[in-house]
């Protein structure tokens, strides 16, 4: 399985991914605020394993921490969940696996005659149960979504929602991966993603490493491919979905959806559970992450656009409820209408 990430005795280790596909090389990180700074920096990138990286970060932080009090030890940990929930805005699992932790510490602490060292193991053992149940929702999820998927033929994705966003198996890549297990004759055409090209990079390389057959194109390409025939499904993944099923995903996954409903193509949003924000109402209310200019403006260290021109630079899209075919969770498959508070 492609090692994302993982728990050691030394610390966190991450497979770089902004060194893929030309490299496999680690980082480790041993203090929380490494794992923060590997996280806004996107060596580790993807809602669901943004999420598992926060939770082990807080157990490292609480691991390593000095702390001699229990009022000491909170005092700390408020300062470490404000550090990892300041590295990128829109992904809620971030959110979600911190306050987990959190919530965890406060149940621990309220523990008559409880020792700090005993809730730092149980810290760490609450991110590493957190790091299983994510492949399991995973490789759930995969079966879940397999029948959807067509019985032979294209499937586009855009960006990276694989192993390589999640602790293993991965969330459209595990629909696609269960499918073919289960002997669909499938073809993925992935969407390079401009302009981090988690698509031509990640996606690529994850599913040549799993010999799935992949064609990369350029995000221009999809209408007319659609146009072609070549294309029967699309399925991408989410960084946060809200209560009324508004999907916020990488940019231009709006733009693929309008295209698909065009040319009569369902189009799957495959995502864990902690995915899905109860807490915000709608897609307006997501917040979207802006990015340097400089992933515009240049390319592997060379400038592409003349000095001074205006750059804009979103990271993430929120593609309207109604353009969603389904949305494909380790729960179950929900379709529309998208009422997901209550599920
Ligand atoms: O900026 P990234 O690479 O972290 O963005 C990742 C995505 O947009 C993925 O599609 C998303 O996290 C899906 S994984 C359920």
């Amino acid at each position: 399985m492609i090692p994302t990430l993982e728990w050691t005795s030394a610390g966190v280790r991450f497979l770089d991914q902004t060194r893929l596909p030309l490299e496999e090389s680690y980082v480790l990180a041993t203090t929380y605020g490494q794992v923060a700074d590997v996280i806004t920096t996107m060596v580790v990138r993807g809602a669901p394993a943004i999420g598992v990286s926060a939770a082990m970060g807080v157990a490292l932080g609480v691991q390593k921490s000095h702390a001699a009090t229990l009022a000491e030890l909170s005092a700390e940990l408020d300062v470490i969940c404000k550090t990892l929930a300041a590295t990128r805005p829109t992904a809620v699992n971030l959110f979600w696996a911190i306050d987990r932790m959190r919530r965890r510490y406060l149940s621990l602490a309220a523990e008559p005659g409880i020792g700090i060292d005993a809730i730092r193991a149980a810290l760490v053992q609450e991110a590493r149960t957190m790091y299983d149940e994510d492949i399991a929702a995973c490789r759930t999820m995969g079966q879940n979504g397999a029948s959807l998927m067509p019985q032979s033929g294209g499937v586009l994705t855009h960006c990276n929602a694989g192993a390589l966003a999640s602790c293993g198996y991965g969330m459209a890549l595990g629909v696609i991966r269960a499918a073919v297990e289960n002997g669909h004759a499938l073809h993925v055409y992935a969407d390079e993603t401009r302009p981090f090209l988690q698509g031509a990079r990640l996606t690529a390389w994850e599913l040549m490493h799993d010999g799935i057959p992949t064609t990369v194109l350029c995000d221009n390409m999809a209408a007319s491919l659609m146009r072609q025939g070549k294309i029967k499904a699309v399925i991408v993944g989410a960084d946060r979905v809200a209560a009324n099923g508004d999907v916020a995903n990488k940019i231009g996954t709006y733009g693929v959806a309008i295209l698909a409903k065009e040319h009569g193509l369902p189009f799957y949003v495959a995502c864990p559970w902690s995915t899905i924000d109860l807490a915000t109402a709608t897609g307006d209310s997501i917040p979207i992450e802006q990015r340097s200019p400089k992933e515009v403006t240049h390319h592997a260290g060379k400038q592409l656009t003349p000095d001074g021109v205006g750059v804009e630079n979103p990271a993430f899209d929120v593609t309207p409820a109604r353009y969603v075919t389904a949305i494909i969770t380790e729960r179950g498959v929900f379709r529309p209408p998208y009422a997901l508070n209550g599920r």
